[in-house]
C-alpha cells in the first residue's frame, strides 16, 4: 500500500513553473482541440524543441482541421519533412479528413477519439484531458518514469509497462486532480521533462520529493529498470 502524492503540491508547482508552449492555452482558458491533437501527434517520438517550429508552420499553413483536410497530401508531407516517422503525417492527414467530413469537431471522449486514424491510447487520453477536461491521465514515457519512481516500482521494462501504466492512471485519484485534468496531465509532462529526468533527476526541486518512494530510498536515478538484452 502507498499514499498518493498530493495533486495540490504538483499543481502549485505547475502554476509557478509551467512551460509556455504554443499549443497550450493561457491559464484558465480552454485549449483548442485541433492544436492539442496536432501537437500530440508531433510530440510522439519527437522532442518539444524539435516540434515547436513545425507546429508553428503547420498552424500558419493550415489554421484549422478543414484547411488541413483539403490540403494535397504532398503539401502536408513537405511541411512534415524532417520530423521523421512519416506514417504520422499520413495518418494526420487521414484523421483531418475524417474529422472534417463529420462536421469539423473532434470527438470529446476517449472512446470517440480512439476511432480516429493515428490516435492510440496515449493520444486519446491526452486530447481528452487537455482539450476536453476529461479526468484521465495520459501515460507517455515521462509519466511512466515519474510513476515508476513515485512508487519505487522495480520490475523491469518492457514487461512491467502495462502495470506501470495502470498505476499511472490512478494518479488523479483526488478531487483536485480531477478538477484540473488538463493542468494535471501537463504538470506530469513538465515534471518528467524538467525535474524527474532520466539520468539525473533534480529530486531536491521536486514538489513530490517527500512522498516519492524512490527519492526516499535514494534510488530515483536507477529507475525505471530495464531488462538486460
Ligand atoms: N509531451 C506530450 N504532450 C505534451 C504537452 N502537451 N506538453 C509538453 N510536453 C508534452
Amino acid at each position: 500500500g502507498s499514499v498518493l502524492p498530493s495533486a495540490a503540491d504538483l499543481l502549485r508547482w505547475y502554476d509557478r513553473h509551467r512551460r509556455i508552449l504554443p499549443w497550450r492555452a493561457l491559464p484558465g482558458q480552454s485549449a483548442d482541440a485541433y492544436r492539442v491533437w496536432l501537437s500530440e501527434i508531433m510530440l510522439q517520438q519527437t522532442t518539444v524543441t524539435a516540434v515547436m517550429p513545425y507546429f508553428e508552420r503547420f498552424l500558419a499553413a493550415f489554421p484549422d482541421v478543414g484547411a488541413l483536410a483539403r490540403a494535397p497530401q504532398d503539401r502536408v508531407m513537405a511541411l512534415w519533412a524532417g520530423l521523421g516517422y512519416y506514417a504520422r503525417a499520413r495518418n494526420l492527414h487521414a484523421c483531418a479528413q475524417v474529422v472534417a467530413a463529420s462536421g469539423g469537431r473532434f470527438p470529446d471522449t476517449v472512446e470517440g477519439l480512439l476511432e480516429l486514424p493515428g490516435i492510440g491510447a496515449y493520444t486519446a487520453a491526452a486530447i481528452a484531458a487537455i482539450a476536453f477536461g476529461r479526468p484521465v491521465v495520459p501515460v507517455d514515457g515521462n509519466v511512466e518514469r515519474v510513476t515508476t519512481r513515485l512508487f519505487a516500482l522495480t520490475d523491469p521494462l518492457p514487461a512491467a509497462r502495462k502495470a506501470i501504466a495502470r498505476r499511472a492512471m490512478t494518479l488523479n485519484g483526488d478531487a483536485l486532480a480531477r478538477a484540473r485534468p488538463s493542468d494535471f496531465a501537463q504538470a506530469l509532462f513538465d515534471l518528467g521533462a524538467g525535474i524527474c529526468t532520466p539520468r539525473t533527476p533534480a529530486c531536491v526541486l521536486c514538489p513530490w520529493r517527500e512522498t516519492c518512494a524512490a527519492n526516499r530510498q535514494g534510488i530515483a536515478a536507477t529507475l525505471p529498470r530495464r531488462a538486460a538484452k
